[in-house]
């Protein structure tokens, strides 16, 4: 992949490998404690898991894979893309982990990153790829329309934290 130049520097988008695994621990956690209504994942729980938990998660397999955005090697974004692994549902993929730190947002870094996520499936067969994302989540919700995605239902109660209920709009886009 190309790298991206912008007004803050040059930044580069690769496949994560299970070297990466402490720069991915750091970002994801960090993501976690910067805005934990946007994920379903908790930091708490997270920040205890053992090492393999993260190799997991970074393990190259047939099909799922996680992108970084770096700037000089430094990670700045993330994201995660998981193809469905049975014969019945191997035609969709589900987005997750979208993130970019908050200093290099609305630079457009996201949507390479999902890009890269649907650059991906394009081999693999897949004719539809679904994220969710918090209803309140503006940000979020300019960024996968830009890319395409459209809203095909909402997840009541889909996130609690800190005594409060968010919704999820499920978002879909078409792969040709
Ligand atoms: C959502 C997120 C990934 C978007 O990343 P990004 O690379 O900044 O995306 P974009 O540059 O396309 O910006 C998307 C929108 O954010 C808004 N935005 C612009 N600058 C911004 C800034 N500095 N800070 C926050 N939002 C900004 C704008 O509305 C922009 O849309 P526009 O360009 O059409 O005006 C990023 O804001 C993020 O990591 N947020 C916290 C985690 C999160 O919500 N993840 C999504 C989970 S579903």
């Amino acid at each position: 992949m190309q790298p991206l130049e912008t007004s803050k520097g040059s930044v580069a988008f690769r496949p994560a490998n299970i070297g990466d695994v402490e720069k991915f621990r750091a970002l994801r956690l960090f993501a976690l404690k910067d805005a934990p209504t946007a994920f379903s994942g908790d930091y708490a729980l997270s920040a205890e898991a053992p090492t393999r938990y993260w190799e997991n998660r970074l393990k190259p397999s047939e099909g799922s894979i996680v992108f970084l955005a770096e700037h000089h090697n430094d990670p700045i974004g993330t994201v995660g893309i998981q193809q469905g692994d049975r014969p019945k549902t191997r035609h969709s993929a589900v987005i997750w982990g979208v993130y970019v730190r908050p200093e290099w947002r609305g630079l457009h870094l996201a949507e390479h990153l999902i890009e890269a996520c649907v650059h991906w499936t394009k081999s693999r067969r897949v004719e539809l790829v679904k994220l969710a994302v918090v209803t309140e989540n503006a940000s979020a919700i300019r960024c996968y329309e830009r890319c395409g995605f459209k809203t095909y239902g909402t997840d009541p109660r889909a996130i609690y934290y800190e005594g409060r209920y968010y919704d999820e709009y499920l978002m879909a886009r078409e792969i040709d």
